[in-house]
């Protein structure tokens, strides 16, 4: 048999229904913030990630799903979605009117060890604001993750919060940390030992036990800070708390990618284990420029939506009831099946969920599959009723029965719908 790929997962239709709720809920909250929908390809050129994620990161150097297409050009399937959207931003000039905003929702891919929380496909929902330098445009950003969250119903959610300043600010820091880890470089896994020319300050990133024995007693990023990085700090960290959020300084958060500049954040929720982050993100002043373009600051945000959903599942919050017929149809006889099929079919298409059998069935093995299927209401038409002219129609809730005239099945059922909507 052959199964879906490791660390990818089917998400099956009663899941979907959460998922579309979800999906729906993240759609409005970024309408209401001004952020219009950026969908970029699932591939892209393997460069985009090279330079704009950065190589020496783990991502770059051992997480991309990379191949050569048939024309002979190396594609990358998009570990994230920042780049890509530089990347659009860039292409489709979208830098005549700043600031913009952007979000996006869709599958990523990292070739990663899958576990509870970790996939090679997973879907982030995420946003992207560009041309806005003040720590504002950080606090937006922060505040509009916040917010998702707590509409969505998860409050024991931290913060982490941290700035690592601009290149100069980290120009010193790179030379203090590379004069502080010659000594141990031995005792460096052998990724790190490379990265120690390449790009050191992507040590301080290494999850291997090793080089978390090396990387004690070494200083704070934020201890180089230059002024004007520590003033956006400082007004980023007032922004949020004027706004009620809360958010923890925590030094060690470097995150995984190389575009990063000034504030970096991450949203960890309790109780999910190792995979705890369940979004992240940053300011980005340099990459647009890297990529080619002009020099426009930025600032986004990622959520992982599996990670979400496990967030939701440990709570107990089911964020839509699942889909149910509206109306079950039991015909009795083979005139009476192409009578409901018939009166289904025009049910269906005014957008009524019914259940239309497809064979003959006792009228034992349909109440069933009724009952099974929690539609609100059962008609049963057999020949006696089409001669009739009288079908009965049942209510599954409260157990009653009732006549309808089958002259007029369609408008009474449709009826009946618009009542029980009206009600909800
Ligand atoms: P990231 O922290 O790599 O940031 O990913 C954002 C979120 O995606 C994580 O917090 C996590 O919830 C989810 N995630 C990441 N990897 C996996 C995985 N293997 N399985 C399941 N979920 C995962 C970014 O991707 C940046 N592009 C965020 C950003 C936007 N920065 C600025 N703008």
């Amino acid at each position: 048999m052959i199964k879906a790929p490791r660390g990818t997962s089917d998400i099956l239709p009663a899941a979907s229904s959460q998922w579309q709720e979800l999906e729906g809920r993240l759609r409005k909250l970024c309408t209401a913030y001004g952020y219009g929908e950026l969908r970029t390809p699932i591939f892209e050129a393997t460069e985009l990630f090279a330079r704009g994620v950065g190589e020496g990161t783990d991502i770059v150097d051992k997480e991309m799903y990379t191949f050569t297409d048939r024309g002979g050009r190396s594609l990358t399937l998009r570990p994230e979605g920042t780049a890509p959207v530089v990347r659009a931003f860039l292409e489709h000039k979208l830098n005549q009117s700043l600031p913009a905003r952007f979000f996006y929702l869709g599958p990523m891919f990292r070739y990663e060890r899958p576990q509870a929380g970790r996939m090679r496909q997973f879907h982030q929902f995420g946003i992207e604001l560009f041309g806005a330098p003040g720590p504002l445009a950080d606090v937006e950003v922060i505040e509009l993750a916040w917010t998702a969250y707590r509409e969505l119903g998860i409050s024991d959610l931290e913060i982490k919060l941290n700035s690592l300043g601009c290149e100069e600010c980290r120009a010193a820091y790179r030379q203090e940390l590379k004069r502080r880890l010659a000594p141990r470089l031995s005792e460096l896994c052998g990724h790190c030992q490379g990265r120690y020319e390449r790009n050191p300050l992507r040590i301080l990133d290494c999850k291997s036990p090793q080089c978390q024995g090396a990387l004690t007693e070494l200083p704070e990023l934020s201890t180089y800070l230059c002024p004007e990085c520590k003033e956006h700090f400082q007004q980023v960290k007032e922004g949020l708390s004027a706004l009620g959020i809360p958010a923890v300084e925590d030094p060690q958060l470097v995150r995984g990618f190389d575009y990063y500049t000034r504030t970096v954040f991450e949203i960890v929720a309790e109780g999910l284990g190792a995979q705890d982050a369940v979004g992240g993100g940053g300011r980005y002043n340099n990459l647009v420029q890297d990529l080619g373009g002009p020099s426009v600051p930025a600032v986004g945000f990622a959520a992982g939506i599996e990670r979400i959903l496990l967030v939701l599942e440990k709570y107990g919050i089911k964020l839509k009831e699942e889909d149910k017929p509206f109306i079950y149809l039991a015909p009795l006889g083979k005139e009476a099946l192409l009578y409901l099929f018939k009166t289904g079919t025009q049910l269906r298409r005014q957008g009524i969920p019914v259940y239309l059998p497809l064979e003959e069935k006792s009228l034992k093995a349909q109440m069933k599959a009724a009952d099974r299927c929690g539609a609100s209401w059962t008609l049963i038409v057999g020949e006696e009723e089409l001669k009739s002219g009288q079908a009965l129609l049942k209510n599954m809730v409260l157990g009653s029965q009732q006549q309808i005239q089958t002259a007029k099945i369609v408008e009474a059922i449709a009826e009946l719908y618009r009542e029980e909507g009206s009600r909800k």
